[in-house]
């Protein structure tokens, strides 16, 4: 990706389904100098998303989409994205899983966060996983996205101990305050910067 920065900075859209504390950290980051992404639009499947009070404080355009017709759900969004000039997508906390002929719009510029260090668990319930099977550590990995769920190619990577006592509950805690270091880490990169 061409690398910009100031006012021309890449004009990205975020989406949400829940707290958005990633998105709370991306915006903190797009108003950085360095960061060579605006975020300019906040999209999410569910209109109760404790993150979007993130878009009215910093007033950024925000939208909902209902995802029980995924079809034309996508569709709107498409339209929504190309109205606004978006760039690059960066899920965050997103639920739903985007069909193939959504992200071929898209090709190698949407990128995901996801709590455990990738390949190793995929899915849903990472930390009581990694757990479960006695992992000495887990993370997250910043990468991007293809139609394979959590399988495209990787970004970057953190790793974080597990120690005895935790619970899928403190290392999600854990991991979390990490995913918040690593997702702008990750754009830099992206953007050779
Ligand atoms: C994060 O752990 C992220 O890795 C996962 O969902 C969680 C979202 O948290 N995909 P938040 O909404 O950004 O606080």
């Amino acid at each position: 990706m061409v690398p910009l920065t100031g006012p021309n900075k890449v004009k990205a859209a975020v989406f949400i389904s829940g707290t958005g504390s990633n998105l709370k950290s991306l915006i903190k980051f797009s108003k950085t100098k360095k960061s060579p992404i605006s975020v300019s639009l906040i999209l999410t499947d569910n209109s109760k998303a404790k993150g979007l009070d993130f878009a009215n404080i910093n007033k950024i355009k925000k939208k909902t989409f209902n995802f029980k017709k995924k079809n034309l759900a996508e569709k709107r969004m498409l339209i929504e994205l190309k109205k606004n000039k978006i760039q690059i997508i960066c899920l965050a906390g997103f639920m739903k899983i985007l069909s193939k002929s959504f992200i071929k719009n898209f090709k190698g510029k949407i990128l995901n966060i996801h709590p455990s260090l990738l390949p190793k668990y995929k899915g849903l319930n990472t930390h009581q996983r990694a757990i479960d099977n006695k992992e000495k550590h887990s993370g997250c990995t910043v990468h991007y996205v293809t139609s394979k769920l959590d399988s495209g190619k990787i970004i970057l990577k953190k790793k974080v101990k597990i120690s005895k006592k935790d619970t899928s509950k403190t290392l999600a805690k854990k991991i979390l305050k990490q995913e918040h270091i690593l997702y702008p880490k990750a754009l830099l990169k992206v953007f050779n910067l």
